[in-house]
C-alpha cells in the first residue's frame, strides 16, 4: 500500500476543497507511518478523532456546495459520506480508541476510501462547481463537537 501523493488529477476545481482533501491525505499518510511504526494506540486514535471532526466539516461544506450548484448526484454522495462517518464511529470507543478492527485493516480502508472517494465520487461534481466562487456563507459555523449547525 503506497502513500497517496496529491497531484492535479485529484483537483476538484475548488481551491478550499482541494486544500481540505490535501489535509486528509496528509492524515492518511501520517497514519500509515504510525501504524507501520506500531505507534501507541492513543496516537492513532487521536488522528482518527481529528479525521472524523474534519470530515464532518468537509462533508457539510461539500454538500452545501452540491446543493447550491444543483449537482444531481447529491443524495448518493451524501450516503457515501454518512457511511464513512459511521465506519469511523464504529471504529472508536468514545472517540478515544478504535476497537474490533485490526489497525492495518483500518488503514487500508481509510487509504482506499479517500483515494477512491476524491478521485471518483468527488470528481463527479467538478463540472458543476469548478471555477465558481465559493459563497462566504458556505464556510459556516460548527458546534464544538464538530457537527454542523443546521440552518
Ligand atoms: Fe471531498
Ligand atoms: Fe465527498
Amino acid at each position: 500500500m503506497q502513500k497517496i501523493h496529491w497531484s492535479e488529477q485529484y483537483s476538484v476545481g475548488v481551491q478550499s476543497l482541494d486544500e481540505q482533501h490535501k489535509n486528509f491525505i496528509d492524515m492518511v499518510n501520517g497514519l500509515m507511518d504510525d501504524v507501520q511504526a506500531e505507534a501507541e494506540l492513543a496516537v492513532v486514535a487521536d488522528t482518527l478523532s481529528r479525521m472524523k471532526q474534519h470530515a464532518n466539516e468537509h462533508f457539510f461544506m461539500e454538500e452545501r456546495l452540491m446543493k447550491l450548484f444543483q449537482y444531481p448526484g447529491i443524495e448518493n454522495h451524501r450516503i457515501e459520506h454518512q457511511l464513512f462517518i459511521k465506519k469511523i464511529v464504529d471504529s472508536s470507543i468514545g472517540e478515544t480508541f478504535y476497537c474490533g478492527i485490526e489497525p492495518r485493516e483500518l488503514m487500508r480502508y481509510l487509504h482506499d476510501w479517500w483515494h477512491n472517494h476524491i478521485l471518483y465520487e468527488d470528481m463527479k461534481y467538478k463540472p458543476y462547481m469548478a471555477g465558481k466562487p465559493v459563497p462566504h456563507f458556505v464556510a459556516t459555523v460548527f458546534r464544538e463537537d464538530g457537527s454542523p449547525q443546521n440552518d
